[in-house]
């Protein structure tokens, strides 16, 4: 999917394109009922020339018949098209973008890296996407914007029609002013900037204390966040009043502004008229025109400096959705094929930081079906390891490849698709139990998500629960650290991928769920490529091959009997786990 235009103008429009059909004749109806409304004025002034003819009234029933019915066409008409407009603006075209806006923006959201979600907020995120998908209404602001510019414009061509010199004069200093106004409403634009940032701010500091309620309840935060976001909420309602007591301001001010100037040109009217240069009918329409015409340009500055404080609000949450994906598929990437499940890492540059490598020239093999555990003091990188493998990072330099396959050239999708992954911490959704295992695979029914569940040895506890495989997992419905790891596993054991990676808790386990995870490990291990993170010597002892990681390097390499051995680095952990163990017993 391509990013989003960074200008809104260049947005609005893309979704107007992709509406054409309703889009081009809302446009029409908005325009021709504009332009039918304002020809009452000029029908009215046409039928007062007509008084102004010293000729009988039969002479000129016949046209005044015409012009009166004229009027009421025109008005009816106006009314009509203008009913048409809105419920396609309104009603039909603001529902149908608003759908395709929330689904674009949640597909492409979705389609930044992993790293990307750790430096942003996702409730900012969400906030954003949903404001941009409420753009959707904006439109039929925009036209109403727009058919009052065609209405300036009519008004010009009457007037044109009436006296050349006047018309001009009168335009040119509506425009001049219409533009000095725009420059100091500026002022305000950039307030209702910071004042949306100012808001975003607030919101996201909420969101993420309610995400995080149960840490900053372990930490007593509750004080120390309310603090914090009463300090935001004080810097936002100083910005927010500035802000409304300048456009209050600049919206009084104008509308007198456009008193005085219509005054000053019907004084120019009358002018022209005693000069005898127009007729009384045409200062009729003069009078008609300008009657609403500083309503309408006091209403095009104001609302323009509001419309800019949306767009400037557009602009900035614009942002996390035209910044290109971090992480993209090659223009021809292919979906990989595993037929082995070969892993090699092959010098690999990678770091986090561009001047701070934590991989320097990695190389690691890992023949089809071999089983490795990987050890090693935190920090060390097995976690970085196994992002790399999936593409949540993109190496520097060198390759990953899986049975001869550069990762980079083959598409994301197939490449999760071919490896089950079960990681640090279990990451559940508030949906179901069974939905939550099904994730595993699309389609799985009820009885594969059973049978996953029992072979992870979680059959027993998610039974025992009133709701069963129906339990919705949220804050009320916690499972412990164990069962939400079993979760994982059963997940995982649906998916049935060659290649399997496991990114073992570190957390303590009590010896009953130990045994069950352990089971459910073997379970599915079987018949796989493996790399786990091992913390356990359970999980160990089930490992053809063990790799201890140092600061990104392989310190030791070999089999279980190998490196005990060779009394190294491996022998302290296991010697020290060991003792650990017994101390429990
Ligand atoms: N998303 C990230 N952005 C920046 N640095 C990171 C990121 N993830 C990990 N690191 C850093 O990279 C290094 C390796 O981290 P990694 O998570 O791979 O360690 P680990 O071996 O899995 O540790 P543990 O046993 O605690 O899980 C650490 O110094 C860590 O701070
Ligand atoms: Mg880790």
């Amino acid at each position: 999917m391509k990013p989003f235009p960074k200008s809104p103008i260049a947005y609005l429009w893309l979704y107007a394109m992709k509406n054409k059909k309703i889009f081009l004749p809302l446009a029409i109806c908005g325009i021709l009922s504009v332009v039918l409304e304002k020809m009452s004025p000029y029908l009215f002034s046409q039928m007062v020339a007509l008084f102004g003819e010293e000729s009988k009234f039969a002479d000129i029933e016949n046209k005044i018949w015409f012009l009166l019915t004229g009027m009421v066409l025109a008005t009816v008409f106006a009314k009509v098209l203008s009913n048409i407009f809105h419920y396609l603006s309104a009603v039909r075209f603001r529902a149908t973008v608003y759908k395709q806006m929330s689904l674009d923006c949640f597909r492409y959201i979705n389609g930044h890296s992993v790293s990307y979600f750790a430096d942003n907020m996702a409730g900012s995120l969400a906030q954003k996407s949903e404001q941009l998908a409420g753009n959707a209404s904006f439109y039929s602001a925009l036209f109403y914007y727009l058919s009052d510019i065609v209405q300036l414009i009519v008004i010009f061509v009457m007037l044109m029609s009436v006296n050349i010199m006047f018309a001009c004069a009168f335009m040119g200093f509506l425009l001049l002013s219409i533009l000095v106004l725009f420059r100091i409403g500026k002022l305000s634009i950039n307030l209702r900037s910071a004042m949306v940032e100012a808001k975003n701010k607030v919101s996201g500091q909420m969101i993420d204390t309610l995400q995080n309620n149960f840490f900053v309840r372990v930490f007593n935060g509750f004080d120390y966040e309310k603090k914090r976001l009463h300090k935001e909420l004080l810097s936002e309602s100083k910005i927010t009043n500035k802000s409304v007591n300048v456009e209050a301001l600049q919206s009084q001010g104008e509308k007198l502004y456009f008193q005085i100037i219509y005054i000053l040109f019907l004084f120019y009217g009358f002018y022209l008229w005693k000069i005898g240069q127009i007729k009384a009918a045409d200062m009729v329409l003069i009078f008609l025109l300008l009657q609403n015409v500083s309503d309408t340009v006091s209403y095009l500055i104001h609302r323009g400096i509001i419309y800019s404080g949306v767009f400037a609000e557009m602009r900035t949450n614009l942002i996390p959705f035209s910044q290109p994906h971090e992480i993209e598929d090659a223009v021809n990437a292919s979906p990989l094929q595993v037929k082995q499940g070969n892993i090699e890492f092959r010098h690999v540059n990678f770091g986090y930081h561009k001047n701070r490598l934590l991989f320097k020239n990695f190389n690691l093999t890992i023949p089809a079906g071999q089983k490795v555990g990987i050890v090693g003091a935190s920090g060390g990188g097995k976690s970085s390891l196994i992002n790399l493998l999936q593409r949540f990072f993109d190496v520097s330099s060198g390759e990953i490849l899986i049975d001869g396959q550069n990762i980079k050239a083959v598409t994301q999708d197939s490449l999760h698709q071919a490896i089950s992954y079960v990681p640090q911490t279990s990451s559940l959704l508030e949906r179901s139990i069974a939905e939550n295992i099904a994730y595993g695979r699309v389609g799985a029914t009820l009885t594969e998500v059973k049978k996953a569940a029992k072979d992870a040895y979680a059959a027993e506890f998610i039974e025992a629960l009133p709701n069963g495989y129906k339990t919705l997992l949220n804050a009320q419905n916690q499972l412990s650290g164990g069962q939400m790891q079993r979760l994982s596993i059963a997940r995982a054991l649906l998916k049935d991928a060659p290649i399997l990676v496991l990114d073992e808790a570190t957390s303590a386990l009590d010896s009953e769920s130990e045994f069950y995870i352990q089971k459910a490990i073997e379970k599915m291990l079987q018949g796989k490529t493996v790399i786990a993170v091992a913390h356990r010597l359970s999980t160990l002892k089930n490992m053809d091959r063990i790799i201890v990681l140092e600061k990104g390097k392989i310190a030791e390499d070999g089999t279980l009997e190998e490196l005990l051995n060779c009394k190294g680095k491996f022998y302290q952990y296991w010697t020290l786990q060991k003792l650990e163990g017994a101390k429990h017993e």
